[in-house]
Protein backbone atom coordinates (compact mmCIF):
# COMPACT_ATOMS: atom_id res chain seq x y z
CA UNK A 1 0.00 0.00 0.00
CA UNK A 2 1.00 3.60 -0.68
CA UNK A 3 0.11 6.32 1.51
CA UNK A 4 -1.14 9.26 0.16
CA UNK A 5 1.72 11.82 1.01
CA UNK A 6 -0.49 14.34 3.07
CA UNK A 7 1.47 16.40 5.92
CA UNK A 8 2.30 15.05 9.42
CA UNK A 9 -1.19 15.90 11.47
CA UNK A 10 -2.87 16.47 8.26
CA UNK A 11 -2.03 20.09 7.30
CA UNK A 12 1.30 21.38 6.15
CA UNK A 13 2.03 24.53 8.52
CA UNK A 14 2.97 27.86 7.21
CA UNK A 15 3.95 30.65 10.03
CA UNK A 16 5.92 32.89 7.59
CA UNK A 17 4.05 36.34 8.04
CA UNK A 18 3.34 38.58 4.89
CA UNK A 19 1.87 41.77 4.06
CA UNK A 20 0.49 43.75 6.69
CA UNK A 21 0.47 41.26 8.93
CA UNK A 22 3.72 41.15 8.96
CA UNK A 23 4.36 44.96 8.87
CA UNK A 24 2.34 45.02 11.57
CA UNK A 25 4.18 42.30 13.40
CA UNK A 26 7.04 44.30 12.93
CA UNK A 27 5.84 47.16 14.34
CA UNK A 28 4.91 45.11 17.38
CA UNK A 29 8.01 43.76 17.68
CA UNK A 30 9.73 47.01 18.40
CA UNK A 31 8.62 47.48 21.71
CA UNK A 32 9.07 43.56 22.86
CA UNK A 33 11.28 42.16 25.01
CA UNK A 34 14.03 40.66 22.98
CA UNK A 35 15.36 36.96 23.78
CA UNK A 36 18.74 36.37 21.82
CA UNK A 37 19.06 32.87 20.45
CA UNK A 38 21.71 30.50 18.77
CA UNK A 39 21.55 29.52 15.25
CA UNK A 40 20.34 25.96 16.76
CA UNK A 41 17.01 27.22 17.44
CA UNK A 42 16.76 29.51 14.35
CA UNK A 43 17.00 26.78 11.85
CA UNK A 44 14.57 25.12 14.34
CA UNK A 45 11.99 28.46 13.64
CA UNK A 46 12.85 28.42 10.44
CA UNK A 47 11.76 24.12 10.31
CA UNK A 48 8.33 25.47 11.67
CA UNK A 49 7.74 28.42 9.77
CA UNK A 50 8.14 26.15 6.88
CA UNK A 51 5.74 23.38 7.90
CA UNK A 52 8.93 20.73 8.25
CA UNK A 53 8.08 20.29 11.49
CA UNK A 54 4.14 19.71 10.75
CA UNK A 55 1.97 19.97 12.77
CA UNK A 56 3.80 21.97 15.22
CA UNK A 57 3.52 25.86 15.20
CA UNK A 58 5.77 27.08 17.43
CA UNK A 59 7.86 25.47 20.57
CA UNK A 60 6.47 22.69 22.58
CA UNK A 61 4.20 23.86 25.52
CA UNK A 62 4.45 22.14 29.18
CA UNK A 63 1.64 19.57 28.22
CA UNK A 64 3.07 18.83 24.84
CA UNK A 65 6.37 18.67 26.06
CA UNK A 66 5.18 15.96 28.80
CA UNK A 67 3.65 14.32 26.86
CA UNK A 68 6.44 14.30 24.03
CA UNK A 69 9.00 12.72 26.17
CA UNK A 70 6.89 10.39 28.00
CA UNK A 71 4.81 9.06 24.98
CA UNK A 72 6.29 9.72 21.73
CA UNK A 73 3.13 11.65 21.15
CA UNK A 74 1.69 15.31 21.59
CA UNK A 75 -0.97 15.91 23.76
CA UNK A 76 -3.64 15.11 21.13
CA UNK A 77 -2.23 11.82 19.68
CA UNK A 78 -0.12 12.89 16.97
CA UNK A 79 2.80 11.16 16.94
CA UNK A 80 6.36 13.23 17.94
CA UNK A 81 9.31 11.84 19.43
CA UNK A 82 11.35 14.72 20.20
CA UNK A 83 11.05 17.68 22.18
CA UNK A 84 11.44 20.86 20.19
CA UNK A 85 11.70 23.70 22.45
CA UNK A 86 12.99 26.84 23.38
CA UNK A 87 15.09 27.09 26.69
CA UNK A 88 15.64 30.47 27.96
CA UNK A 89 17.23 31.95 31.05
CA UNK A 90 16.13 33.05 34.52
CA UNK A 91 15.92 36.63 33.77
CA UNK A 92 12.47 35.80 31.68
CA UNK A 93 10.78 34.14 34.88
CA UNK A 94 8.75 36.67 35.04
CA UNK A 95 6.68 36.80 31.59
CA UNK A 96 3.46 35.50 31.44
CA UNK A 97 1.35 33.76 29.35
CA UNK A 98 -0.19 35.67 26.49
CA UNK A 99 3.25 37.85 26.26
CA UNK A 100 4.82 38.45 23.41
CA UNK A 101 8.57 38.48 23.54
CA UNK A 102 10.88 38.79 20.19
CA UNK A 103 13.52 36.09 19.41
CA UNK A 104 16.58 37.44 17.81
CA UNK A 105 19.08 35.89 16.34
CA UNK A 106 22.91 36.12 17.33
CA UNK A 107 23.76 37.59 13.98
CA UNK A 108 20.99 40.54 15.08
CA UNK A 109 18.44 39.94 12.71
CA UNK A 110 14.80 39.44 13.98
CA UNK A 111 13.46 36.05 13.41
CA UNK A 112 9.97 35.49 15.35
CA UNK A 113 7.70 36.86 17.70
CA UNK A 114 6.68 34.00 20.32
CA UNK A 115 3.31 33.85 22.48
CA UNK A 116 4.13 32.86 25.93
CA UNK A 117 1.75 30.18 26.02
CA UNK A 118 3.49 27.85 28.87
CA UNK A 119 6.84 28.69 31.25
CA UNK A 120 8.32 25.40 32.71
CA UNK A 121 11.29 23.96 34.23
CA UNK A 122 12.22 20.48 32.57
CA UNK A 123 13.67 17.79 34.29
CA UNK A 124 16.49 17.53 32.34
CA UNK A 125 17.74 13.93 33.34
CA UNK A 126 14.54 12.24 32.71
CA UNK A 127 14.11 14.31 28.94
CA UNK A 128 17.67 12.92 28.39
CA UNK A 129 16.77 9.32 29.72
CA UNK A 130 14.08 9.08 27.33
CA UNK A 131 15.00 11.44 24.34
CA UNK A 132 18.62 9.79 24.51
CA UNK A 133 18.09 6.44 26.16
CA UNK A 134 21.00 7.92 28.16
CA UNK A 135 21.56 10.68 30.82
CA UNK A 136 25.94 10.64 29.98
CA UNK A 137 27.10 14.30 29.36
CA UNK A 138 29.70 12.50 26.87
CA UNK A 139 26.74 12.03 24.61
CA UNK A 140 26.68 15.53 22.22
CA UNK A 141 22.56 15.40 22.38
CA UNK A 142 22.77 15.09 26.52
CA UNK A 143 25.09 17.31 26.38
CA UNK A 144 23.55 20.24 24.28
CA UNK A 145 20.59 19.81 26.52
CA UNK A 146 22.34 19.99 29.84
CA UNK A 147 24.26 23.08 28.48
CA UNK A 148 21.07 24.95 28.06
CA UNK A 149 19.59 27.17 30.19
CA UNK A 150 17.19 25.98 32.25
CA UNK A 151 13.47 27.58 31.81
CA UNK A 152 11.84 26.53 28.92
CA UNK A 153 8.97 28.90 26.63
CA UNK A 154 6.41 27.16 25.33
CA UNK A 155 4.17 28.45 22.74
CA UNK A 156 3.20 29.66 18.51
CA UNK A 157 5.92 31.30 16.59
CA UNK A 158 4.83 33.88 13.75
CA UNK A 159 7.73 34.28 11.67
CA UNK A 160 9.28 37.39 10.34
CA UNK A 161 12.83 36.15 8.47
CA UNK A 162 13.86 33.51 7.16
CA UNK A 163 17.77 32.93 7.44
CA UNK A 164 19.68 33.09 4.38
CA UNK A 165 21.52 30.62 3.75
CA UNK A 166 25.27 31.13 2.56
CA UNK A 167 26.05 28.78 0.30
CA UNK A 168 24.35 26.84 -1.57
CA UNK A 169 20.78 28.40 -1.36
CA UNK A 170 19.30 26.95 -4.39
CA UNK A 171 19.03 23.72 -2.84
CA UNK A 172 16.73 24.91 -0.28
CA UNK A 173 13.19 24.26 -0.26
CA UNK A 174 10.42 24.65 1.57
CA UNK A 175 8.46 21.19 1.80
CA UNK A 176 4.86 23.28 -0.13
CA UNK A 177 7.62 23.76 -2.83
CA UNK A 178 9.31 20.08 -2.99
CA UNK A 179 5.70 18.97 -3.37
CA UNK A 180 5.23 20.64 -5.89
CA UNK A 181 8.11 19.65 -7.12
CA UNK A 182 7.21 16.09 -7.29
CA UNK A 183 4.42 16.83 -8.46
CA UNK A 184 5.88 18.33 -11.35
CA UNK A 185 7.74 15.20 -11.73
CA UNK A 186 4.54 12.72 -11.84
CA UNK A 187 6.13 11.08 -8.99
CA UNK A 188 3.24 9.10 -7.07
CA UNK A 189 6.13 7.43 -4.91
CA UNK A 190 9.33 9.25 -3.24
CA UNK A 191 11.47 8.06 -0.56
CA UNK A 192 13.49 10.24 1.59
CA UNK A 193 17.07 9.94 2.86
CA UNK A 194 18.41 11.88 5.47
CA UNK A 195 22.19 11.45 5.82
CA UNK A 196 24.74 13.84 8.10
CA UNK A 197 27.94 12.49 6.23
CA UNK A 198 28.99 12.26 2.61
CA UNK A 199 27.52 9.68 0.52
CA UNK A 200 29.48 6.47 0.43
CA UNK A 201 29.10 3.27 -1.50
CA UNK A 202 26.70 1.60 1.20
CA UNK A 203 24.40 4.36 1.30
CA UNK A 204 23.94 4.42 -2.55
CA UNK A 205 24.17 0.69 -2.74
CA UNK A 206 20.71 1.43 -0.23
CA UNK A 207 19.60 4.88 -1.63
CA UNK A 208 19.59 2.75 -5.31
CA UNK A 209 17.84 0.02 -4.04
CA UNK A 210 15.10 1.70 -2.69
CA UNK A 211 14.95 3.42 -6.28
CA UNK A 212 14.00 0.52 -7.82
CA UNK A 213 10.94 0.07 -6.01
CA UNK A 214 9.78 4.11 -6.28
CA UNK A 215 9.72 6.77 -8.41
CA UNK A 216 11.80 9.01 -7.15
CA UNK A 217 14.86 9.47 -4.54
CA UNK A 218 14.66 12.89 -1.86
CA UNK A 219 18.41 12.97 -1.17
CA UNK A 220 17.69 15.12 1.84
CA UNK A 221 20.70 15.93 3.85
CA UNK A 222 20.80 17.94 7.23
CA UNK A 223 23.03 20.85 7.01
CA UNK A 224 21.74 22.69 10.60
CA UNK A 225 24.41 21.72 12.88
CA UNK A 226 26.39 18.69 13.47
CA UNK A 227 29.06 17.86 15.75
CA UNK A 228 32.24 19.36 15.03
CA UNK A 229 34.20 15.96 13.87
CA UNK A 230 31.39 15.35 11.07
CA UNK A 231 32.39 16.53 7.72
CA UNK A 232 30.69 20.15 7.32
CA UNK A 233 27.57 20.87 5.20
CA UNK A 234 29.12 22.72 2.33
CA UNK A 235 32.20 20.21 1.65
CA UNK A 236 29.17 17.83 1.77
CA UNK A 237 26.79 19.82 -0.36
CA UNK A 238 30.17 19.65 -2.84
CA UNK A 239 30.47 15.63 -2.46
CA UNK A 240 26.25 14.95 -3.55
CA UNK A 241 26.91 17.11 -6.48
CA UNK A 242 29.83 15.25 -8.05
CA UNK A 243 28.13 11.97 -6.99
CA UNK A 244 24.85 12.71 -8.64
CA UNK A 245 26.20 14.25 -11.66
CA UNK A 246 28.34 11.13 -12.52
CA UNK A 247 26.28 8.33 -10.78
CA UNK A 248 22.39 8.84 -10.67
CA UNK A 249 19.60 9.73 -13.29
CA UNK A 250 18.79 13.25 -13.48
CA UNK A 251 15.17 12.86 -13.70
CA UNK A 252 14.81 10.19 -10.62
CA UNK A 253 16.80 12.19 -8.09
CA UNK A 254 16.11 15.44 -6.09
CA UNK A 255 18.83 17.16 -3.69
CA UNK A 256 17.57 19.75 -1.27
CA UNK A 257 19.09 20.94 2.12
CA UNK A 258 17.24 19.76 5.53
CA UNK A 259 18.13 22.99 7.71
CA UNK A 260 17.80 21.33 11.14
CA UNK A 261 20.15 20.19 13.67
CA UNK A 262 21.31 16.78 14.50
CA UNK A 263 19.86 15.63 17.43
CA UNK A 264 22.17 12.03 17.47
CA UNK A 265 19.04 10.67 19.41
CA UNK A 266 19.19 7.45 17.39
CA UNK A 267 15.80 6.19 17.60
CA UNK A 268 13.72 9.12 18.41
CA UNK A 269 14.87 11.22 15.96
CA UNK A 270 14.88 8.33 12.74
CA UNK A 271 11.31 8.03 13.90
CA UNK A 272 11.12 12.45 13.81
CA UNK A 273 13.00 12.25 10.71
CA UNK A 274 10.66 10.20 8.90
CA UNK A 275 7.47 12.63 9.93
CA UNK A 276 9.40 15.35 8.33
CA UNK A 277 10.30 14.43 5.24
CA UNK A 278 6.08 13.25 4.92
CA UNK A 279 5.71 17.13 5.40
CA UNK A 280 8.15 17.45 2.50
CA UNK A 281 6.28 14.97 0.52
CA UNK A 282 8.01 11.48 0.58
CA UNK A 283 5.75 8.44 0.80
CA UNK A 284 8.69 6.41 1.64
CA UNK A 285 11.69 6.76 3.99
CA UNK A 286 15.01 4.88 4.51
CA UNK A 287 16.27 3.33 7.39
CA UNK A 288 19.33 1.61 7.74
CA UNK A 289 22.08 1.03 10.79
CA UNK A 290 22.71 2.93 13.58
CA UNK A 291 20.44 5.60 12.01
CA UNK A 292 21.11 9.04 13.77
CA UNK A 293 23.41 6.83 16.00
CA UNK A 294 26.61 8.32 17.73
CA UNK A 295 29.05 5.83 19.51
CA UNK A 296 27.94 2.93 21.00
CA UNK A 297 24.52 4.41 22.48
CA UNK A 298 22.10 2.59 20.28
CA UNK A 299 21.96 -0.99 18.88
CA UNK A 300 22.68 -1.41 15.01
CA UNK A 301 19.16 -2.17 14.35
CA UNK A 302 16.92 0.13 17.10
CA UNK A 303 16.10 3.15 14.94
CA UNK A 304 13.97 0.36 13.01
CA UNK A 305 12.72 -1.19 15.78
CA UNK A 306 11.12 1.37 17.68
CA UNK A 307 8.62 2.05 14.51
CA UNK A 308 7.56 -0.94 15.76
CA UNK A 309 5.71 1.00 18.79
CA UNK A 310 3.45 2.54 16.14
CA UNK A 311 0.72 1.77 14.09
CA UNK A 312 1.08 2.20 10.33
CA UNK A 313 -1.46 4.68 10.21
CA UNK A 314 -0.32 6.84 13.02
CA UNK A 315 2.87 7.19 11.27
CA UNK A 316 1.51 7.38 7.46
CA UNK A 317 4.69 6.87 5.89
CA UNK A 318 6.41 3.60 4.28
CA UNK A 319 9.51 2.62 6.36
CA UNK A 320 12.09 0.91 4.16
CA UNK A 321 14.32 -0.80 6.24
CA UNK A 322 18.14 -1.95 5.07
CA UNK A 323 20.50 -3.90 7.09
CA UNK A 324 23.98 -3.14 7.21
CA UNK A 325 25.63 -3.00 3.67
CA UNK A 326 29.13 -3.44 2.58
CA UNK A 327 31.39 -4.13 -0.16
CA UNK A 328 31.81 -8.02 -0.75
CA UNK A 329 34.89 -8.67 -2.46
CA UNK A 330 33.83 -12.13 -3.49
CA UNK A 331 30.78 -11.08 -4.47
CA UNK A 332 32.08 -8.47 -6.35
CA UNK A 333 29.36 -6.38 -5.31
CA UNK A 334 27.66 -4.50 -2.64
CA UNK A 335 25.58 -6.41 -0.38
CA UNK A 336 24.32 -7.09 3.27
CA UNK A 337 24.08 -10.09 5.44
CA UNK A 338 20.47 -10.69 3.93
CA UNK A 339 22.54 -11.09 0.09
CA UNK A 340 26.15 -12.52 0.51
CA UNK A 341 27.23 -16.14 1.73
CA UNK A 342 30.89 -15.22 2.40
CA UNK A 343 32.87 -14.57 5.64
CA UNK A 344 33.36 -11.41 6.96
CA UNK A 345 36.94 -11.42 5.89
CA UNK A 346 35.96 -10.30 2.33
CA UNK A 347 33.63 -7.63 3.75
CA UNK A 348 35.50 -4.59 3.49
CA UNK A 349 33.83 -2.02 6.42
CA UNK A 350 35.59 0.92 7.33
CA UNK A 351 34.22 3.47 10.28
CA UNK A 352 33.34 6.88 9.31
CA UNK A 353 36.12 7.73 12.14
CA UNK A 354 38.35 5.98 9.87
CA UNK A 355 37.85 7.26 6.88
CA UNK A 356 37.65 10.79 7.89
CA UNK A 357 40.97 10.01 9.22
CA UNK A 358 42.17 8.92 5.83
CA UNK A 359 40.88 11.95 3.77
CA UNK A 360 42.23 14.30 6.46
CA UNK A 361 45.28 12.95 5.94
CA UNK A 362 44.79 13.26 1.72
CA UNK A 363 44.27 9.29 1.29
CA UNK A 364 41.63 8.52 -1.14
CA UNK A 365 39.79 5.40 0.76
CA UNK A 366 39.16 2.37 -1.40
CA UNK A 367 36.70 2.75 -4.84
CA UNK A 368 34.42 0.22 -3.62
CA UNK A 369 33.80 2.33 -0.60
CA UNK A 370 34.05 6.05 -2.02
CA UNK A 371 33.70 7.27 -5.06
CA UNK A 372 36.63 8.72 -6.51
CA UNK A 373 35.11 11.79 -7.43
CA UNK A 374 33.84 11.90 -3.91
CA UNK A 375 37.05 11.24 -2.44
CA UNK A 376 38.35 14.43 -4.08
CA UNK A 377 36.04 17.09 -3.13
CA UNK A 378 36.35 15.80 0.20
CA UNK A 379 40.02 15.55 0.74
CA UNK A 380 40.05 19.12 -0.77
CA UNK A 381 37.04 20.66 1.65
CA UNK A 382 38.99 18.66 4.41
CA UNK A 383 42.38 20.33 3.91
CA UNK A 384 40.56 23.79 3.69
CA UNK A 385 42.39 25.97 6.31
CA UNK A 386 38.91 28.29 7.62
CA UNK A 387 35.77 26.15 6.97
CA UNK A 388 32.99 28.21 6.23
CA UNK A 389 29.51 27.05 7.83
CA UNK A 390 26.93 27.18 5.31
S1 LIG B 1 22.61 9.64 10.03
O1 LIG B 1 23.01 10.10 11.36
O2 LIG B 1 22.12 10.72 9.19
O3 LIG B 1 21.68 8.49 10.12
P1 LIG B 1 24.38 8.66 7.96
O4 LIG B 1 24.43 9.85 7.11
O5 LIG B 1 25.64 7.86 8.04
O6 LIG B 1 23.98 9.08 9.44
O7 LIG B 1 23.26 7.67 7.50
C1 LIG B 1 22.25 7.97 6.60
C2 LIG B 1 21.35 6.77 6.44
O8 LIG B 1 22.09 5.66 5.88
C3 LIG B 1 20.74 6.23 7.74
O9 LIG B 1 19.46 5.71 7.48
C4 LIG B 1 21.69 5.11 8.12
O10 LIG B 1 21.03 4.14 8.90
C5 LIG B 1 22.05 4.54 6.75
N1 LIG B 1 23.37 3.90 6.69
C6 LIG B 1 24.59 4.49 6.84
N2 LIG B 1 25.59 3.60 6.62
C7 LIG B 1 25.00 2.42 6.33
C8 LIG B 1 25.48 1.10 6.01
N3 LIG B 1 26.78 0.81 5.93
N4 LIG B 1 24.58 0.12 5.78
C9 LIG B 1 23.25 0.38 5.85
N5 LIG B 1 22.73 1.59 6.15
C10 LIG B 1 23.59 2.59 6.37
Amino acid sequence: MTYENLPHGGTLVNRLLFGPALDETRQLAKHLRTITVDKWVVSDIDCIAVGAFSPLTGFLNEQDYDSVVETMHLADGTVWTIPVTLAVDEQYQDLKPGEKVLLRGEDGVDYAVLTVESMYRPDKQKEALHVYRTAEQRHPGVNRLYERPPLYLGGPIDVLHRPVPRLFPEYYFTPSETREIFRERAWRTVVGFQTRNPVHRAHEYIQKSALEMVDGLFLNPLVGETKSDDVPAHVRMESYLVLLENYYPPNRVFLGAFPAAMRYAGPREAVFHAMVRKNYGCTHFIVGRDHAGVGDYYGTYDAQHIFSEFSRDELGIELLFFEHSFYCRKCGSMATSKTCPHDKEEHLTLSGTKVRQLLRDGQTPPPEFTRPEVARVLIRGLSEKKPVTS
